[in-house]
């Protein structure tokens, strides 16, 4: 398969595009690295990633920002820092990404515990993943050409434990073997649609 994985650079992405690359051709977008330049919170750069990539058969998309901040200290502007990156962004991949895959691809975004499990902080981040998690279950059921789409909703992984532990006090942290899986079952699998938690 061809594989476009944007964010593949980062510590999610770098472990599951070492994965595919085993057995995949492997395509790595980023804002500051990789094969093609994107910044998924503007629609005319991710055209203009497709049109570089040509056609692909899973689009990974790993990537996304959202506004970390005490609920009383997020303004309206932060709030849209969430929307245009990691909720528009990823809605925009599909709108726009379908077109450039092959018959029966497959799109698969990500999102996070804080859909379900929010801690203080996020509630910038948690409305936006909630977001995510309806708009898949909806455009699976419109999607055409054989698409499927599925969102990798994960806990704090073992590779950002430093960076997250404060936040999630208690969490344990998700092995990266199980998070890579759960890309490996929205490309590899036959599900559509689905949420892949994977919490523990
Ligand atoms: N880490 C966790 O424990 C965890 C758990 C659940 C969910 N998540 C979610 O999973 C995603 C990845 O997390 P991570 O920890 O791997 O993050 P990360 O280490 O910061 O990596 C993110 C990657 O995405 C790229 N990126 C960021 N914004 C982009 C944009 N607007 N357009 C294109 N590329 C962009 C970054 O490269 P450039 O900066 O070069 O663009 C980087 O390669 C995030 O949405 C995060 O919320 C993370």
């Amino acid at each position: 398969m061809r594989i476009l994985i944007i964010g593949g650079n980062g510590t999610i992405g770098n472990k599951v595009a070492a994965h595919f690359r085993e057995n995949n051709e492997v395509i790595i977008a980023g804002r500051t690295s990789g094969d093609v330049a994107v910044d998924i919170g503007n629609s005319n750069s991710i055209e203009a990633m497709f049109e570089k990539t040509g056609t692909i058969d899973a689009i990974i998309c790993i990537a996304g920002e959202a506004k970390w901040a005490d609920f009383n200290e997020l303004t309206e502007e932060d709030y849209y820092i969430g929307l245009k990156s990691k909720l528009m962004g990823q809605v925009n991949l599909v709108r726009i990404g379908q077109n450039y895959l092959n018959v029966n691809g497959s799109i698969t975004l990500s999102t996070g515990i804080l859909a379900d499990d929010p801690v203080i902080k996020t509630s910038s981040a948690a409305m936006v993943n909630g977001g995510i998690h309806s708009f898949v279950q909806a455009v699976a059921l419109e999607i055409e050409n054989g698409t499927r789409v599925n969102v990798v909703s994960l806990g704090m992984v073992e590779d950002a434990y430093e960076k997250y532990k404060d936040y999630f006090p208690g969490h344990n942290p998700i092995p990266m073997k199980k998070a890579v899986n759960a890309y490996v079952r929205s490309v590899q699998g036959k599900t559509n649609g689905e949420i892949i938690r994977v919490y523990e």
